[in-house]
């Protein structure tokens, strides 16, 4: 996104309306999504006709025809009219990374945004009013403990560990990679839900042990499904807050201290600190925001859904440097990838 609109849009707003369009678009992925049109195309060894999609998918025929279109429009499908009649293909961007078997799909990441993040950013407005996450009046759940509510029945639970999966397909090879974490022969992800990026790191540095802490029922969720065949890495059920922190040379927070308000982000680290030999250290892998408040945009949004949702926040690196600081870490790097996600490192 441009940093200022510029000048040009005080004679015809076109950026703009783009961005105030832009839930329509996402909706547009979402539907189509869900209802498996880019999986159907995949699967098409020709270009299908609204027609045959909808009788495919169990729709109407003018409902998607309308979707269809609007997804050429937005170029993530393509069409050619035939003898008068349109016919849609996929792209390859789109098997690539909408379809859902794709290696490389966001496919939960997609159904985790519409069907719990969406309703949640309908209640916005609530939520900057009252500086609060809006998981009670949304979906009717105590917010008092967050992972409470975020993981309220097992089919949450799951689609929750798809999304945290999913960003790791992209992300996960430039934050495992952002420093040179070989000297760390036992790597201990805290909060590691399914794995994903423990895999990664573990594909990074193959000589290193890497093991995933999370909540005993993660766990077990992990452990069915998504375990991989000769999986590299082991994983420990326990409660970081409660001191299950096992030895390691180096700790691995990601997307952790995004989650909580700062006392329990200081109460963490300190309990990490007491824990690390000299020489060991921590990763904090979180998406950060720039000092001077202007960016990246996507940052300030994950930001945006982190007051809907949990009681945390997005970080510019001073502040995640002074909670280090205070915990009694030093050597404090910062490494922006460019991508969504960065990471900090700092040694006891
Ligand atoms: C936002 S998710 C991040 C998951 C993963 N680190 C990632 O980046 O994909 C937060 C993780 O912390 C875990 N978690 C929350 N409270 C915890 C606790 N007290 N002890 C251990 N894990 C916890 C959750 O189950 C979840 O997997």
């Amino acid at each position: 996104m441009a940093e200022h609109l510029s000048q040009s849009e005080l004679d015809y707003p076109f950026k703009l309306l783009e961005y105030i369009n832009g839930f329509r678009v996402s909706k547009v992925i979402f539907s189509a999504c869900e209802l498996g049109v880019f999986d159907l195309l995949l699967k098409s060894q020709t270009p299908l006709h609204a027609e045959n999609v909808a009788q495919e998918l169990g729709t109407s025929v003018d409902g998607i025809e309308r979707l269809l279109d609007a997804l050429v429009g937005v170029n993530i499908l393509e069409v050619e009219l035939i003898d008068g009649t349109a016919c849609y293909s996929s792209t390859d961007v789109a098997n690539l990374y909408l379809a859902k078997g794709s290696a490389k799909s966001l496919y939960d990441m997609i159904i985790y945004y519409s069907q719990t993040v969406y309703p949640l950013w309908n209640n916005m407005v609530d939520a900057v009013k009252d500086g609060e996450n809006q998981n009670e009046k949304t979906f009717g759940i105590s917010s008092e403990e967050i992972f409470q509510a975020i993981y309220r029945s097992e089919e949450e639970m799951l689609k929750f560990m798809g999304l945290m999966n999913s960003t790791w397909v992209l992300d996960g090879r430039d934050v495992s990679t952002a420093f040179n974490l070989s000297c760390f022969k036992s790597i201990v992800d805290l909060g590691g839900c399914s794995g994903a990026l423990a895999r990664e790191l573990s594909r990074a540095y193959p000589s290193s042990l890497v093991t995933v802490l999370d909540l005993p029922k993660v766990v077990q969720l992990a452990r069915q499904h998504f375990d991989e065949q000769n999986d590299t890495i082991m994983f420990q059920e326990g409660d970081f807050f409660n001191g299950d922190i096992p030895p390691a040379d180096l700790y691995i927070l990601a997307r952790i201290l995004h989650d909580w308000k700062e006392d329990k982000c200081l109460k963490l680290l300190k309990m990490i600190h007491a824990r690390c030999q000299p020489g060991g250290g921590v990763l904090l892998v979180e998406a950060l925001l720039f000092e001077n408040h202007r960016g990246p945009v996507m940052a300030q949004l994950f930001s945006l859904n982190m007051l809907v949702q949990t009681e945390g926040k997005e970080n510019p690196p001073s502040r995640y440097s002074n909670m280090l600081s205070s915990a009694g870490f030093q050597n404090i790097q910062v490494c922006r990838t460019g991508k969504s996600y960065d990471a900090i490192l700092a040694l006891k």
